[in-house]
C-alpha cells in the first residue's frame, strides 16, 4: 500500500482497503508508543504547518505530538496570528508553505478552503475539519470500534443530533465504505444532503452495509452497537441558531433510555468536546437559560461511558501519526522494524 504524496481531505476519496490500511498503521503506532519505542528517526528532519482557523484541543494536540514523536518539526498557526485569508489569498499561501514545509495541516471553515490549498500546495494537506468532513476523526472512531468490537463490518451505528454538518457526513461516508449499518436519527430538516445518502447507499451497497434515516429514536438505538452524537452548534455557526436546536434537538439527546434499547455491549462515543454538565461557560450559560443540567448526553450516559469516549480522544493521536507517516512515505514495514 503506497499512500505517499496523497492528501487526505475527505474520506470519499478513499478505498476500505486504504482506510482500513491506515488503521493497522495507526494500531502498530500506538503499540510501538505503549512499548516506549523511540520513532522520531521516521521523519526526522521533516516540518509540518498547522493552520487553524477555528479552536481545536484535540486535533491540535494529536498533530503536535505525533509530528514530534515521528521526528518531525511544527509551525502552529492561529486563527489570527497570521496574513491567510484576510492579506493573502489561499492559493498563495499554499504556494508559499508548501516549499517550506512537507506537510500541511487546514482546520477552517468551507471545505473549498482546504481542496484550494492542496491544489497548490505540492505537498499533502489534511484536513483538520471544516464544515462539511471531519476525516481525521474518522479513523480515531474506527479505530476505537475495532478495540471495542474486533471487527467493524456489520456494527449499528447510530447517529444521534445535527446529521447534515462535518460529524454526521463523515461518519455516514466511513460507515458505508467499511460495511457498517449506519443510522442518522434526527429531524428530516438535519438529515445529511440527499445527493451524500444516494452516494453512501452505493458504497454501503459494496461493502455489506447499509444507510438509515430516521426520526424515531426508539427504532433507531435498538440493537445498536454504538450510539454516537456531537454538540448541537458547532464553531462558526451563529449564536441566533441555539434556541431552535435546542428545541429541534432534545428529543435526540443520548440518555439512559436511549442506551439501554441498545445491545448490552454497546458503547457511547463522542468526538469531544461535550455539553454533558454546566461546568463550561457555555453549558452554563445555556442551560441557566432553558433550564438544562446537559445537552446531546446527560452525565450520567457520558460519565458511564466515559473510558471509549477518552479512548476514541487518544486515538485521534494515534490515527493522526498514522496519516501523516503514510502520506510521508512510512510504511507499516519500517515502524516493525523498530519494534524489538
Ligand atoms: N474532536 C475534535 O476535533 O476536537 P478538537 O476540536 O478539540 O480538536
Ligand atoms: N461539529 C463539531 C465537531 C467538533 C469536533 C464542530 O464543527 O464544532
Amino acid at each position: 500500500m503506497n499512500l505517499k504524496g496523497r492528501h487526505f481531505l475527505t474520506l470519499k476519496d478513499y478505498s476500505a482497503e486504504e482506510i482500513n490500511y491506515f488503521l493497522d498503521l495507526a494500531a502498530v503506532l500506538k503499540e510501538v508508543k505503549k512499548a516506549g519505542t523511540d520513532t522520531t528517526g521516521l521523519l526526522r528532519g521533516k516540518n509540518v504547518a498547522l493552520i487553524f482557523e477555528k479552536t481545536s484541543t484535540r486535533t491540535r494536540c494529536s498533530f503536535e505530538v505525533a509530528a514530534h514523536d515521528l521526528g518531525m518539526g511544527t509551525t502552529y498557526l492561529d486563527p489570527d496570528g497570521s496574513q491567510i485569508g484576510k492579506k493573502e489569498s489561499i492559493a498563495d499561501t499554499a504556494n508559499v508553505l508548501g516549499r517550506m514545509f512537507d506537510g500541511i495541516e487546514y482546520r477552517g471553515y468551507g471545505q473549498e478552503i482546504v481542496e484550494e490549498l492542496a491544489a497548490n500546495a505540492g505537498v499533502p494537506v489534511w484536513n483538520g475539519l471544516t464544515n462539511e468532513y471531519h476525516p481525521t476523526q474518522m479513523l480515531a472512531d474506527m479505530l476505537t470500534a475495532r478495540e471495542y468490537f474486533g471487527d467493524v463490518k456489520g456494527l449499528k451505528f447510530v447517529y444521534m443530533g445535527d446529521a447534515r454538518y462535518n460529524m454526521g457526513n463523515s461518519l455516514m461516508i466511513v460507515c458505508s465504505k467499511l460495511g457498517l449499518h449506519f443510522t442518522a436519527c434526527a429531524p428530516k430538516k438535519y438529515f445529511p444532503n440527499a445527493e451524500l445518502v444516494e452516494q453512501c447507499k452505493q458504497w454501503a451497497k459494496e461493502s455489506g452495509g447499509s444507510i438509515t434515516l430516521t426520526e424515531d429514536v426508539e427504532f433507531a438505538s435498538k440493537g445498536a452497537h454504538i450510539v454516537y452524537t456531537d454538540v448541537w452548534v458547532s464553531m462558526g455557526e451563529p449564536d441566533e441558531v441555539w434556541t431552535e436546536r435546542i428545541n429541534d434537538l432534545s428529543p435526540y439527546k443520548v440518555t439512559m433510555d436511549v442506551m439501554n434499547r441498545a445491545e448490552s455491549n454497546a458503547i457511547f462515543m463522542h468526538c469531544l468536546p461535550a455539553f454533558h454538565d454546566k461546568k463550561t461557560k457555555i453549558g452554563k450559560e445555556m442551560g441557566d437559560r432553558f433550564g438544562f443540567e446537559d445537552m446531546e448526553v446527560t452525565d450520567e450516559v457520558f460519565q458511564k461511558y466515559a473510558k471509549p469516549v477518552f479512548d476514541e480522544a487518544e486515538n485521534r493521536m494515534h490515527t493522526i501519526k498514522a496519516v501523516m507517516a503514510a502520506t510521508l512515505g512510512i510504511d507499516i514495514g519500517k515502524v516493525k522494524t523498530l519494534q524489538v
